[in-house]
């Protein structure tokens, strides 16, 4: 045992492990009405990532898929999420992570939070959990600062904390979880990509009060029907007028999948995160079974590739495996 592993070998959370592997969720972001506020975590797609103590100093990313994602530390999103966390750890050299991603980068399903929330949370195990969610969110935030400009956490806090989170500050980070009740989630990936620095570029930076009084109305009412578990008031809150109107042009097929979704059952939806995703909610699984029919057949017409996913709120976060 080289003496820096010697060194940590007490710090370390699981029986001295030199390794610690993980699952990374899929998140939904925004939830139609929440900007850069509201987040929730999917039971898949996963990310798979390992992450081990090393002798270098730095971050060494090794990339086990075909995304071709940067390896300079600073440009990669986990890189960056990791190296916030080693300035902390003056005890620590350095880490060595093997990423397998499952989750497009680019599919408005929170490929780059898992990217950075998942080495993150391992590192955390492997360091014996010296840190806490919020201290987490915080490193995690510089990797989604490299894929989106911006530092935000509606992807990232519910990758890690599980569940539907709330972000009602960033600086000061204060998250709250929230207690939805049982929710089937379809999402629709077309196979176009929309990067997030380019979807918010698009964004208007003012918008009309009347328009803001409605949004505000709609959060609240989602909160209080999540809280409440109230699935009328879910539905009814499910709407954007600031932000989709904008984003909405750039996604193929998005008024029909939102139409006919709603006609065979599905509470509502919208764009995931920054999209192109979309994403729909519903009480059972029949109907989230009929609405994946109903987007399947959309973009059959349209003669766009496409990928789905039937699946529910993940309540637990990343996953160590
Ligand atoms: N809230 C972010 C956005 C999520 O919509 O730009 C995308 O990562």
């Amino acid at each position: 045992m080289n003496l820096l592993k010697k060194y940590l070998s007490p710090l370390s959370g699981d029986g001295g492990k030199t390794s610690v592997s993980v699952l990374s969720p899929a998140t939904v972001a925004n939830v139609v009405c929440g900007f850069d506020i509201l987040g929730f975590a999917l039971n898949g797609p996963n990310d798979e990532l390992t992450i081990s103590l090393s002798d270098e100093p730095g971050i060494t990313i090794i990339n086990q898929d075909d995304f071709n994602l940067p390896t300079d530390p600073e440009k990669n999103v986990s890189g960056a999420a990791l190296l916030a966390m080693l300035e902390e750890c003056p005890d620590v050299k350095g880490f060595t992570l093997i990423s397998k991603k499952h989750i497009k980068p680019g599919s408005g399903i929170g490929s780059s939070a898992a990217s950075a929330a998942g080495p993150v949370v391992a590192a955390n195990h492997l360091l014996g959990n010296r840190f806490s969610k919020e201290d987490l969110v915080r490193f995690a935030m510089f990797g989604e600062k490299v894929a989106s400009g911006v530092k935000h956490a509606d992807n990232i806090a519910p990758a890690i904390y599980g569940g539907v989170t709330l972000i009602r500050s960033i600086f000061p980070l204060d998250i709250i979880a929230i207690d939805a009740p049982p929710l089937y989630v379809t999402v629709v990936h077309p196979q176009i990509e929309v990067k997030t620095s380019d979807a918010r570029q698009i964004l208007k930076q003012k918008v009309l009060l009347k328009d803001a009084i409605k949004q505000w109305g709609n959060i609240a009412g989602l909160v209080a029907g999540l809280i409440q578990h109230d699935y009328d008031l879910i539905g009814r809150s499910l709407e954007d007028v600031i932000i989709e109107p904008v984003r909405s042009i750039l996604i193929p097929g998005f008024n029909d999948v939102k139409t006919k979704c709603k006609e065979v059952g599905a509470l509502g939806g919208g764009i995931s995160g920054s999209g192109p995703s979309i994403f729909m909610l519903s009480k059972d699984e029949a109907t989230a079974k009929a609405v994946e029919n109903e987007m399947k057949t959309i973009y059959e017409r349209i003669g766009l590739d496409y990928q789905t996913h039937l699946t529910t709120i993940n309540q637990e976060g990343v996953r160590i495996v």
